[in-house]
């Protein structure tokens, strides 16, 4: 699978958020990643249903949004209508992990689900044949800027031996912490689909740092 960069807005300087998203497609980034936090599932508030709409229309990049919030089931059908390409929840915020992935798919979306760095990889592997992406948090959620946690590269390894066994065409995403050196690590590890906030937003190059972290 094409190694892709899903560039994290939370990184760039949201005050011009059309002209940074366009930055980071001409550099090569496929994704744009829009993270969104309750102040609850993670001690943050950050991006909304607005902001996504208003970006929507400005991009034609594939938006994978990712929802830090309690019971996500709730705010499907918004961040489908906002212009999400792709929704991924945390599989410790669903009551119903499976009604989740369901209804994104309702909304003809790709669907994923994530883990946090001290979550088992065997909550999520009830729901891997239902799933079109995985993504292992590489940092505690909430906060962009952070350092990765080298002890996740293990849970890269289990997801993509979980994925291989699957047989399925499942993204394995990585996020927090990305920059060129640990992508390596987790290329290695497995990972096809990197997010990149600060890294990516604060290199001097912006195409080599797409290049970089693709490999
Ligand atoms: C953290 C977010 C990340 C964050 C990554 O909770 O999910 O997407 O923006 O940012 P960096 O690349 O700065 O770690
Ligand atoms: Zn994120």
């Amino acid at each position: 699978m094409e190694n892709i960069v899903s560039a994290s807005v939370l990184g760039c300087d949201l005050a011009r958020l059309g002209a940074e998203a366009d930055r980071a497609a001409k550099a090569g980034a496929k994704w744009l990643h829009f993270d969104v936090m309750d102040g609850l599932f993670v001690n943050n508030i950050s991006l909304g249903i607005p902001l996504l709409s208003s970006v929507r229309k400005h991009t034609d990049m594939f938006v994978d949004t990712h929802l830090m919030i309690c019971d996500p089931i709730r705010y499907i059908d918004a961040f489908a209508d906002a212009g999400s390409d792709n929704i991924t929840f945390h599989v410790e915020a669903a009551k119903d992990a499976a009604a989740v992935i369901e209804k994104i798919h309702s909304r003809g979306i790709a669907a994923g689900i994530s883990v946090k760095p001290g979550t088992p990889v065997a909550e999520i592997k009830p729901y891997i044949g239902l799933v079109d992406l995985v993504l292992v948090m590489t940092v505690e959620p909430g906060f962009g800027g952070q350092g990765f946690i080298k002890d996740t590269l293990q849970k890269i390894k289990q997801c993509r031996a979980l994925i291989d066994d699957s047989g399925r065409n499942i993204r394995l995403e990585v996020d927090g912490g990305i920059n060129a050196e640990t992508a390596l690590r987790c290329r290695q590890a497995g990972a096809d689909t990197f997010v990149s906030g600060t890294y990516l937003f604060n290199s001097e190059d912006i195409s080599a740092a797409v290049k970089n972290i693709i490999g």
